[in-house]
């Protein structure tokens, strides 16, 4: 019986973050994501000249993308990505990683910021 309980409450919450997903507003996404997308792509192991892949993302530890050599700073950090940390980082990376080489000022607008870390949750190749 414990077991079909924690069964259900999984499925439960798969489903609270598939609706999330699909919440992803495709127009203000878009919009925002043209703020990234000069240095960082979504792709599986792209990385662009100058800035990591950001795919699965919500997966790792920062600074961990393979193939990728990151400043001291984000070698140094010691978080995982979650919408907390990003948030914050994206308000403000000079802030929450200091010496970053993203040179990046911060997007103040939180709505942005969310509709950024669903954009990256999306599947992609
Ligand atoms: C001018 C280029 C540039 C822009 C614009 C930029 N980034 Fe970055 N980003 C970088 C660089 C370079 C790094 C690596 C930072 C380091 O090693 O200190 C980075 C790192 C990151 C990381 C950490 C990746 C990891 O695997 O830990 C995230 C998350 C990130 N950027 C998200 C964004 C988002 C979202 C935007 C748009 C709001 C953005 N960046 C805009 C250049 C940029």
């Amino acid at each position: 019986m414990r077991f079909v309980t924690v069964v259900v409450l999984t499925l439960s919450v798969t489903g609270a973050a598939a609706a999330q997903t699909l919440a992803c507003d495709p127009v203000l996404t878009k919009r925002v994501w043209a703020k990234c997308s000069a240095c960082h792509t979504v792709e599986k192991d792209k990385h662009k000249t100058v800035g990591p892949s950001l795919h699965g993302l919500f997966t790792r530890k920062a600074g961990r993308a393979k193939g990728y050599v990151f400043s001291r700073s984000f070698q140094q950090a010691d978080f995982a990505w979650t919408d907390v940390t990003f948030d914050a980082f994206i308000a403000s990376p000079q802030k929450t990683v200091p010496g970053t080489k993203m040179a990046f000022a911060g997007l103040r607008n939180p709505e942005e910021r969310a509709a950024l870390a669903c954009y990256i949750r999306q599947p992609s190749p």
